[in-house]
């Protein structure tokens, strides 16, 4: 693969357009239908590709081959590749996946820091080689777009999907999301980008109003949809789906002020796709909304790309899909996450066309639109991705970047009589709780499969391994999986890691953020056996903790850290400085939370965006 170059800005050529032009006039209605429609990648056969010329083609998350290995990656998707090539006018499909943290489904990947963690670095030159080392894992199983970065200002923390967004901060969610859109979309010499970056989900999806629920029950039955084997019941109680998918209720000088502006520096950074929110504004679902689709977004900020569904978005604009077909499309959605019966949809745009209720220039546009993007990431030149690329997947190198985002993610809170960093020489450590030893708690939602999962899920270092590998041989660890110690056990210092376990999306919708009765455990338990107790908490979000914050000698926030737990151990004991600032503001209390309440309120939060001790 050529040298890519994160801040050469791709430039749309004449002479693709005049390619372009002439592929439009060749093109059947068939042709062009085929082009609109995305199909998940267990849901079509090889031969269907080509039969239906499809477009389009997607892992939703956990969407992995069996065994899950690179090479197999690679298999599944060229072998959807290789029919759409055969077809008349070898238009060649595209491959999307939410590679959202690294190249995230692929067991053996590297696995960064979620999107909240990058925001306490605030690095953006750190971000861009994330976003280079992404595109190099996707590229190497010929995946072409990353449905990243989420560009979410999220206002209301209970939200689920809090982790994905970079801070609460707009300007730092520009920065960052910028940073990662010019990594992905690094431009060779020969002016093609490595991958299609997607700035999500379009707009305002981080303002939805807690209670303005797309339930469970209530969305189209979506058989996809993996429920955490939670009840009803457990879900209501827990507040699954409360918030997300909801209703923004913002005006529109607050939607512009808050929550376009990454929107518009993604574009100004050339980012080539837009993926549209299931939530709502206006009254109205944002896949029908053509006011903020085509009118702001297509001619008032000039987005020259393409504008993707979500999965499934378009049925929930109403129960008449016919409706919602013609509704999603007239608003301005270029490519459909159908991503199931692709038939269904084909045929109903179709009728749509003929009947008059789709006019053929909004066709046009459409497809002009989704060949733009796949001429920009050199496809018809370069269909399979990069081969050679395979064995740079997961490797030293890359992990090395993973490791140094995770020191500059993890951001010092309290640090009472200066417990850390730690001395490596200590006779005896106490190690408490199961977060400290499982790399697929650390990895969180979005890791191999959709919603993550407890457990050994791929290959990595845990914050465990990390610690053993920094002190001397001499020091012992005591380490307990609940932090139950036996009585004559006594040391310095002992270290509790506090966790959450993986969720994503409405799945981590949260009534109450309260720090679990099992996770004060875990604290109060050590807490007996050691003179110094060092807190470090594995969420994706800030918890309440203000109760038992007098029990901490020192407290450090590490996010969801991904693969490359070791990295914790380097700042723990001093190899690197704390640096990390908080991106966004830690509640005192439930009170204060959506930020709007926590802005009325007569009490300061607990720690303010941008609090972090440095240490030297
Ligand atoms: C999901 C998410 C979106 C993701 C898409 C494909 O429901 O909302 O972020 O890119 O479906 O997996």
């Amino acid at each position: 693969m050529s040298p890519s170059n994160p801040k050469k800005t791709y430039t749309r050529s004449p002479a693709i357009e005049k390619q372009i032009d002439d592929l439009l006039a060749k093109m059947t209605l068939e042709e062009k239908v085929g082009q609109i429609t995305m199909v998940e990648t267990y849901s079509i056969e090889p031969e269907q590709v080509s039969e239906y010329f499809i477009g389009g083609l997607l892992s939703g998350g956990g969407g992995n081959p069996d065994p899950n290995t690179p090479e197999n990656w690679r298999k599944m998707v060229t072998d959807l590749q290789k029919p759409a090539l055969t077809t008349r006018l070898g238009i060649p499909a595209i491959y999307g996946s939410d590679a959202v943290h690294g190249h995230n489904n692929v067991k053996g990947a590297v696995i960064f820091p979620h999107n909240i963690a990058l925001g306490a670095t605030r690095d953006a030159d750190l971000v861009q080689r994330i976003g280079q080392i992404t595109a190099k894992e996707c590229l190497a199983t010929s995946v072409h777009w990353a449905f990243a970065p989420a560009v979410s200002v999220p206002m209301d923390v209970r939200w689920g999907r809090s982790y994905e967004g970079f801070s609460q901060d707009t300007d730092l969610v520009s920065e960052m999301g910028v940073a990662l859109v010019q990594g992905l979309q690094a431009t060779s010499d020969a002016g093609h980008m490595n991958v299609l970056a997607c700035a999500k989900h379009y707009l305002a999806d981080g303002a939805t109003e807690w209670g303005s629920k797309r339930a469970l029950a209530e969305a189209v039955p979506d058989t996809n949809t993996a429920t955490a084997g939670l009840s009803e019941q457990a879900e209501e109680d827990l507040g699954q789906w409360q918030i997300d998918q909801g209703i923004s209720k913002i005006d529109e000088a607050e939607l512009r002020a808050k929550h376009l502006p990454p929107y518009i520096a993604a574009i100004e950074a050339g980012v080539q796709t837009v993926m549209v929110s299931y939530s709502s504004w206006g009254g109205l679902k944002m896949h029908a909304q053509r006011y903020l689709l085509t009118d702001v977004l297509k001619q008032e900020l000039g987005f020259d790309g393409l504008v993707v569904s979500d999965w499934m978005g378009i049925d929930q604009i109403d129960p008449d899909f016919y409706t919602s077909v013609v509704t999603s499309i007239n608003a301005g959605l270029d490519m459909i996450m159908v991503p199931y019966d692709f038939r269904r949809f084909i045929s109903t745009l179709l009728e749509a066309v003929q009947n008059g209720d789709i006019s053929q220039e909004r066709i046009d546009d459409a497809v002009r639109r989704i060949l733009r993007v796949k001429f920009a990431v050199n496809l018809f030149e370069q269909p399979f991705g990069d081969e050679s690329l395979v064995a740079q997947v997961g490797s030293s190198v890359h992990r090395a970047v993973a490791r140094e985002a995770v020191r500059k993610s993890l951001v010092l809170l309290k640090n009472d009589a200066d417990s850390l960093p730690l001395s490596k020489d200590l006779p005896a450590l106490l190690v408490a709780g199961q977060g400290a030893n499982d790399i697929g708690i650390q990895c969180g939602g979005w890791s191999i499969t959709w919603q993550g999962e407890v457990g050994a899920t791929t290959t990595g270092t845990t914050l465990l391994d990390g610690i053993r590998d920094t002190v001397s041989k001499n020091t012992t660890i005591h380490y307990a999986l609940d932090g139950a110690f036996t009585a004559d056990i006594h040391t310095e210092v002992g270290i509790a890691v506090l966790h959450v376990p993986p969720y994503a999306e409405g799945f981590g919708d949260r009534y109450d953020l309260a720090l679990s009765n099992d996770q004060i455990q875990l604290l109060d338990n050590p807490r007996k056996h050691c003179n110094k107790l060092v807190v470090i908490l594995i969420a994706g979000r800030p918890l309440i903790s203000t109760e038992q914050l007098p029990k901490m000698d020192a407290l450090v926030m590490a996010w969801l850290p991904g693969t490359e737990g070791n990295g914790v151990a380097d700042v723990l004991f001093g190899d690197y400085p704390f640096t990390g600032k908080l991106p966004f503001y830690w509640a005192r209390s439930m009170e204060q939370i959506p930020y709007a309440a926590m802005q009325t309120h007569p009490e300061k939060p607990l720690f303010e965006i941008g609090d972090g001790i440095t240490s030297s």
